[in-house]
């Protein structure tokens, strides 16, 4: 099949925007996210890709846990602040209302819920790392509509 179908098909895909946190004591960072999914009701579970080529992976793959931060429909600013590379020495989070979670990662305050996940496994997959965390925490933080790839925002190729 040709590849410009592929592609066509796998764009009608809708997800949720949610920025992942990972890391403690000033070694954190975020990243923004779409390939998010829950995987698991009991125990619940949800799992994440992350491009092999990310800075990210560096954190998550050294650290036990990770933090999904839902966003809230018009908090694209600041989807577009973790859609960002890391530059050398630079905190994303600097700046930014957090509190620690049980795993170690950051809760970003602003956002709209979160998951706390421990890293129960690992996989790799075509150019993607994938993590699956069990879920160990939960909480709503603010009030509002979640932000989705209807917004306009989608993971895409650069
Ligand atoms: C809406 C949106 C969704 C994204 N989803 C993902 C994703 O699911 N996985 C991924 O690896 N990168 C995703 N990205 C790209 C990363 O957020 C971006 O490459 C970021 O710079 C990585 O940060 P890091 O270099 O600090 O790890 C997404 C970007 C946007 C704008």
């Amino acid at each position: 099949m040709a590849d410009d179908k592929i592609k066509e098909v796998l764009g009608k895909l809708q997800y949720n925007v949610a920025v992942v946190t990972v890391g403690t004591g000033g070694a954190e960072n975020g990243l923004t996210i779409s390939w998010l999914s829950q995987v698991s009701f009991d125990p619940p579970m949800v799992l994440i890709a992350v491009n092999r080529n990310h800075y990210s992976n560096l954190h998550l793959e050294g650290v036990g846990g990770f933090v999904v931060n839902l966003l809230r429909d018009d908090q694209k600013e600041l989807a577009g602040r973790f859609a960002r590379q890391s530059m050398e020495g630079e905190s994303k989070l600097e700046g930014l209302g957090t509190q620690e979670s049980e795993s170690g990662a950051p809760i970003l305050k602003d956002a709209l819920a979160y998951l706390d996940c421990e890293v129960a496994e690992t996989a790799e997959t075509g150019d993607h790392n994938l993590f699956i965390g069990k879920v160990i925490g939960a909480g709503v933080l603010n009030e509002g509509a979640v932000m989705t790839s209807a917004s306009g925002l989608r993971y895409g190729k650069s």
